[in-house]
């Protein structure tokens, strides 16, 4: 019990330490304009490229998630080759912004 708290706490240094960058909401929104094709507001949320995919809503996802799920795109560990692609072109610091812009929730007024 007492090794898994070690660790628990370990982790959560580690990750604490990572998180050095610190999003903009007002930098992501120039960054999302690409993602919205795709990651819509209205609409069923289906892309039909490369074939269909149900595509995620972003607007007020937890911050810390979407970095992740870009971060796992980047390093390959999520497949999804489109949003590999994207990922990609990505730096942390845009990733963060990113982030920070979604987790805003935002309703229908922002297309
Ligand atoms: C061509 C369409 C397309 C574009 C453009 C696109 N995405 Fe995606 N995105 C998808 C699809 C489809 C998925 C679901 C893929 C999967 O199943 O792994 C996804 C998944 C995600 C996820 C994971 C969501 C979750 O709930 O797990 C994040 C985060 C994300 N995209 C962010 C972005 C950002 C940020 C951009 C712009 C820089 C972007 N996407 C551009 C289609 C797109």
């Amino acid at each position: 019990m007492r090794k898994v708290l070690l660790i628990g706490s370990l982790l959560l240094a580690a990750s604490a330490q990572a998180q050095n960058v610190t999003g903009n909401p007002a930098e992501g929104a120039k960054l999302v304009a690409t993602c919205q094709g795709c990651h819509n507001e209205g609409g069923g949320y289906r892309s039909s490229f490369p074939e269909i995919y149900a595509v995620p809503m972003l607007n007020g996802q937890n911050a810390q998630y979407i970095v992740d799920a870009l971060k796992a795109y980047k390093d390959g560990s999520r497949r999804m080759p489109t949003m590999r692609a994207v990922a990609a072109s990505l730096t942390e610091q845009q990733m963060a912004d990113i982030a920070a812009y979604y987790a805003v929730p935002k309703g229908e007024s922002i297309k």
